[in-house]
């Protein structure tokens, strides 16, 4: 019989999970380090964490692909922040890899990082029901070239561009954040032996959840401070991003994201018999 765990006991496994990968003391475990154990939401894992517990399964089994999400997520933080791409001094509420590190640290910190979660995936116990390739596929579409990689070229060639369209605008966010939030739902799911229709609802979910994610983070950039965000507030202005405020304006980029919140909210009740609680209220949450 498994006894079921609170959250902070999950959390709690995670993070301990994390902290056991990088353990040899070089300059570059502790960049490393300093990136990936260094606070952070945890929303990747915990949406993975949350579909393998609504379809009944135990977190447990969902560690290794936990811990590759955070992984490439931490990557891409590294990487976003370097003076050729966002060139931001704060990460996390403290001073970004490469103003710690340098620049070449945080390169191949970042590169290691996400290495490191396809190994991870690669010699993890996983069920019978998806082969190993499955996940490992599922992770490096969605980081790849087309998806999370193209969102972040696409974000910075549009900077400076005033005829972007919403359209275009939608096609960065999904790429660049929405693409890793739906496979963290994905895999949570494949984790716990889903189906097609399971999995489908899950990628709905994670389609509108992965968007609104990012319109909060333009939000909350136009409208919170650096203390509270850990992170400098009002980049996107000064670096003349393409935003969902930049474009719509506050007040409708809010009423974007409240009504992603309530789809997504609708969409996930395919998922199971019962409501998914636990998704539908981590979804209300970051309504602003
Ligand atoms: C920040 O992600 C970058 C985006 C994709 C919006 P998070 O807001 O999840 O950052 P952490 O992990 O909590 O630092
Ligand atoms: C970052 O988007 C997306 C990725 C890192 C893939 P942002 O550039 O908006 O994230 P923040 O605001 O720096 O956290
Ligand atoms: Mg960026
Ligand atoms: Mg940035
Ligand atoms: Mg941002």
């Amino acid at each position: 019989m498994s006894l079921s765990l609170t959250e902070w006991e999950e959390s709690e496994l995670f993070e301990k999970a994390l902290s056991q990968l990088f353990i040899e003391e070089t300059p570059l475990h502790e960049a490393i380090n300093y990136s990936l154990l260094n606070g952070g939401k945890r929303l990747r894992p915990r949406l993975c964490f949350e579909a393998i517990k609504a379809l009944g399964f135990d977190v447990s089994l969902g560690l290794p692909v936990a811990c590759a999400l955070e992984m490439v997520h931490t990557y891409s933080l590294i990487h976003d922040d370097l003076p050729c791409m966002d060139d931001d001094d704060l990460r996390r509420g403290k001073a970004s890899c490469h103003k710690v590190y340098g620049e070449a640290l945080a390169v191949l910190a970042g590169d290691a990082l996400l290495t490191k979660a396809f190994e991870v995936i690669a010699v993890s116990p996983v069920n019978n029901f998806y082969d190993l390739k499955r996940y490992l596929l599922e992770l490096s579409y969605a980081s790849g070239s087309t998806q999370l990689i193209q969102g972040q070229v696409f974000d910075i060639i549009a900077e400076n561009n005033p005829n972007i369209t919403i359209d275009q605008l939608k096609a960065i966010h999904a790429g660049k954040t929405g693409a890793l939030i739906k496979a963290s739902l994905r895999l949570g799911g494949m984790v716990a032996e889903a189906n097609l229709q399971e999995l489908e609802a899950l990628t709905e979910y994670g389609e509108h959840l992965g968007l609104a994610f990012q319109i909060r983070d333009d939000i909350l950039d136009a409208t919170q401070t650096t203390a509270n965000l850990g992170k400098t507030a009002g980049k996107d202005k000064q670096a003349c991003k393409a935003t969902y405020v930049s474009l719509l304006g506050l007040e409708q980029a809010t009423v974007e994201l409240n009504k992603l919140i309530d789809e997504a909210c609708i969409t996930i009740t395919k998922l199971t018999v019962e409501p998914p609680l636990n998704l539908q209220n981590l979804a209300q949450s970051l309504k602003v």
